[in-house]
C-alpha cells in the first residue's frame, strides 16, 4: 500500500535566533519530523546542537524529534538525549562496536522512544545486518556528517535500495528508511524510487526563498516517484 514519504528539515540550516518561528512554519508546511543535528565536535567535523537545546525544542514542537547523533561516545549521551524528550533517536554505526548497536537499541526502545541506526557514505548497508530486524528506521548518509549544504553523493539511492532488500529479507516491513545530505528538488526522486521513507532537508527548505512551498514540491517530487516505482513492482 502507498504510504507518502515524510519530510524531516534539518534546524541546523534554519535561524538560530527564531528557531520556535522556524518550527511553527515547517510544521505549517506539513513537515513531518524536525530534524536535529547533534555533533559533538570529535564524530564529524563541527560542532551544533546538545541536549539543553533538544529538551527546549521539545518543549516547542508540535511534531516528532526526529533527534541525529553524530557523537562518538553514544552509549554514554543516549540516556541524556531520551531524558531530554527525542522521539526518534539516531547513533551510527560507526560509532558502536559488537554487541553496541543492539545495546544502543535496546536502551532507546526502553525510554519509550523510535530507533534508527546510521551509516556514513563510506559505510557498508551490510553492517546493519545484525540489527536491522529491531530497528524502526534506517538512516542512509548521502553527505559525510558535519555540514549542511554539501551536495548529494551520486549512487547512494542503490545504498537506499540495499537497506529496503535487507529490511524485507530480516522481515522488518515496516522500516523507515531516511536519506539525509544534499536532497531537494533535484535528488529526491532517485531516494524516493529506491525506496526511502523520510527525506532530511537542510538547505532545500530553509535557504528557500518559500519553505513551505519548497516542503510541498519536494514531497510532491518524492511522492510521484514513490508511487511510479511501486507501481513498476519496487518496494
Ligand atoms: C549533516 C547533517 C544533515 C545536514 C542536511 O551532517 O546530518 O542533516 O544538515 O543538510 P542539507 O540538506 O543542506 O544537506
Ligand atoms: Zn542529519
Amino acid at each position: 500500500m502507498f504510504q507518502p514519504i515524510k519530510i524531516a528539515p534539518s534546524i541546523l540550516s534554519a535561524d538560530f535566533m527564531n528557531l520556535e518561528r522556524d518550527i511553527r512554519m515547517i510544521e505549517e508546511g506539513g513537515a513531518g519530523y524536525v530534524h536535529v543535528d547533534c555533533i559533538d565536535g570529535h564524530f564529524a567535523p563541527n560542532m551544533t546542537i546538545g541536549v539543553p537545546h533538544v529538551k527546549q525544542l521539545k518543549r516547542v514542537a508540535n511534531i516528532p524529534l526526529d533527534v541525529h547523533l553524530m557523537i562518538s561516545n553514544p552509549l554514554v549521551q543516549l540516556p541524556w538525549f531520551l531524558e531530554a524528550g527525542a522521539d526518534m533517536v539516531t547513533v551510527h554505526a560507526e560509532a558502536l562496536e559488537g554487541q553496541q548497536m543492539n545495546e544502543a537499541v535496546e536502551m532507546i526502545h526502553e525510554a519509550g522512544a523510535k530507533a534508527c541506526i546510521s551509516i556514513k557514505p563510506k559505510t557498508p548497508a551490510s553492517v546493519l545486518a545484525g540489527v536491522i530486524a529491531s530497528l524502526d528506521m534506517a538512516l542512509v548518509m548521502s553527505v559525510e556528517p558535519g555540514f549542511s549544504g554539501q551536495g548529494y553523493i551520486e549512487g547512494s539511492e542503490d545504498k537506499v535500495a540495499e537497506v529496503a532488500r535487507m529490511a524485507r529479507e530480516a522481515g522488518n516491513d515496516g522500516l523507515l528508511i531516511e536519506v539525509d545530505g544534499g536532497i531537494g528538488v533535484k535528488t529526491v526522486e532517485r531516494v524516493c524510487a529506491a525506496g526511502a521513507d523520510v527525506i532530511v532537508c537542510g538547505n532545500a527548505v530553509f535557504g528557500a526563498e518559500d519553505p513551505k512551498a519548497a516542503i510541498a514540491n519536494i514531497s510532491e517530487l518524492g511522492n510521484a516517484a514513490r508511487q511510479a516505482a511501486l507501481e513498476g513492482g519496487a518496494r
